[in-house]
């Protein structure tokens, strides 16, 4: 059966790739905002007895996600048999613990949200932490991809020695996939509450005479990278390059982290930015292609 795929909010790159390599059928709708701000949403092609799927960029997910559930609703009253989220980066999962009294678990709501208006779930490289899967908070089925073969396959057609450099514990779980047959090295990070980060770099590693390649799966204050670019700087080392699946460049995170020293920023197009070179669009027709 054809996917009948809506792209939300709005047409992008790689929902239009996404479609063409998954032979799938585009779905349209009318999004319109009363002038007080409420929603009309109205379906332009027919959901009735079709496998739906909802391609959504949930970056600055708070103004999306009303209109979301509106148009999966919309779908499913209207016929729909299957309505499937596919959100190449998914939001709220880095408040994975109350850390301090009073506050609340949004990554445990976010995904409850979720869980009942759709069926299944596709993304790529959640950030889990402190979740060893999806499946602790979210109650439908979900398919984790992951890019690390993706960014692994970018190092190896254009860096000749690199040097792969995980900026935290949490990026010990891909790091080694991203860096293959490569040397690579994990570092400890503190985030303090105020959000000021610190990371330790070990004594005794000896990066000369290669190119050290930060990677991360998010770049959103871009704290993380500026503080090992700047240990980076100490140490001497040729220019660095940064990596990141998720590019979310919070206010001016881009702009700061090639003013910390990084020579290039290269990232996968989960969200569309000028740093996109890594398409991701074939790893999403694959993981939906399994969960279907
Ligand atoms: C969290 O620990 C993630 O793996 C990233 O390191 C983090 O989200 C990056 O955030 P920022 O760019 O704000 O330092």
């Amino acid at each position: 059966m054809t996917f009948l795929i809506f792209n939300f909010p709005s047409p992008s790159p790689l929902g239009t790739s996404f479609i063409k390599l998954i032979e799938g059928e585009e779905g349209h709708f009318l999004l319109k905002e009363f002038p007080d701000k409420e929603t009309y949403l109205r379906l332009q092609s027919s959901p009735k007895g079709r496998h739906i799927i909802i391609n959504a960029s949930l970056f600055h997910p708070n103004i999306k996600i009303v209109n979301l559930i509106f148009l999966a609703d919309t779908l499913r009253h209207q016929g729909g048999e299957q309505i499937g989220l596919l959100t190449p980066y998914l939001p709220y999962m880095r408040q994975d613990k109350v850390f301090q009294t009073g506050e609340a678990l949004t990554s445990a709501i976010f995904a409850k949200l979720l869980s009942n208006h759709f069926d299944y779930l596709v993304t790529i490289d959640p950030h889990l932490h402190r979740y060893a899967s999806l499946n602790e908070i979210y109650s439908i089925p979900t398919k984790v991809i992951h890019a690390a073969p993706l960014l692994s396959t970018w190092i190896q057609e254009n860096v000749s020695n690199p040097f792969i450099i995980g900026p935290d514990q949490e990026s010990a779980q891909w790091v080694k996939a991203v860096a293959g047959n490569h040397p690579f090295i994990v570092l400890n990070k503190i985030r303090h509450p105020e959000g000021h980060v610190d990371i330790s770099w070990p004594k005794d590693v000896d990066i000369k005479n290669k190119t050290p390649i930060l990677v991360d799966d998010i770049i959103s204050s871009g704290g993380t990278m500026i503080q090992a670019l700047h240990y980076l700087k100490q140490l001497g080392t040729n220019p660095p390059l940064c990596l990141a699946i998720h590019p979310l460049f919070a206010g001016n995170a881009y702009r700061d982290i090639l003013k910390a020293g990084a020579e290039k920023v290269i990232t996968c197009n989960t969200l569309p930015h000028p740093t996109n070179q890594i398409d991701v669009a074939p790893l999403l027709v694959e993981g939906l292609l399994n969960v279907t």
